[in-house]
């Protein structure tokens, strides 16, 4: 059974809860719906080495992979540095969520008051890159 979008923006506030974000103090944890219906999440993981941190989104993106999923039906990003602020995707996140997401993806963003946006990959990304 599909998950509400406000159970999508609590999954990716949950894992938020286990960014490892020391350098920046910036807390993002993202869920993603695919077209199984499957739910992944993943935070971010920073690293002493500063450009060697990843991103929510990418870590959401590979537990996909990694269990079958193909497309990205809806992804809640739930980010900030004290109260949840909205975090819409870095720009290289949006490369990598365009990869996997078609013109009914849907991409949620949220503050604390669980005032949430919608967005589709083509607001976020106009012309985004295809390799034919
Ligand atoms: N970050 C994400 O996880 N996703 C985004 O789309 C924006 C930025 C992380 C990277 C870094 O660990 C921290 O937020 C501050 O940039």
């Amino acid at each position: 059974m599909t998950i509400s979008d406000s159970d999508l923006i609590n999954a990716a506030k949950d894992a938020r809860e286990n960014a490892y974000c020391h350098y920046s103090g910036y807390a993002v944890g993202a869920a993603i719906i695919d077209d199984n219906d499957h739910l992944h999440v993943g935070c971010n993981v920073e690293n002493a080495a500063y450009p060697l941190g990843s991103c929510a989104e990418a870590a959401a993106i590979a537990a996909m992979c990694q269990e079958g999923g193909k497309r990205i039906v809806r992804i809640a990003v739930a980010g900030g540095s004290g109260d949840i602020t909205p975090c819409t995707p870095c720009g290289g996140c949006r490369q990598r969520i365009h990869e996997f997401a078609d013109e009914s993806t849907v991409i949620i963003t949220m503050d604390d008051s669980n005032d949430w946006q919608r967005y589709s990959i083509a607001e976020l990304l106009p012309a985004g890159f295809h390799l034919d």
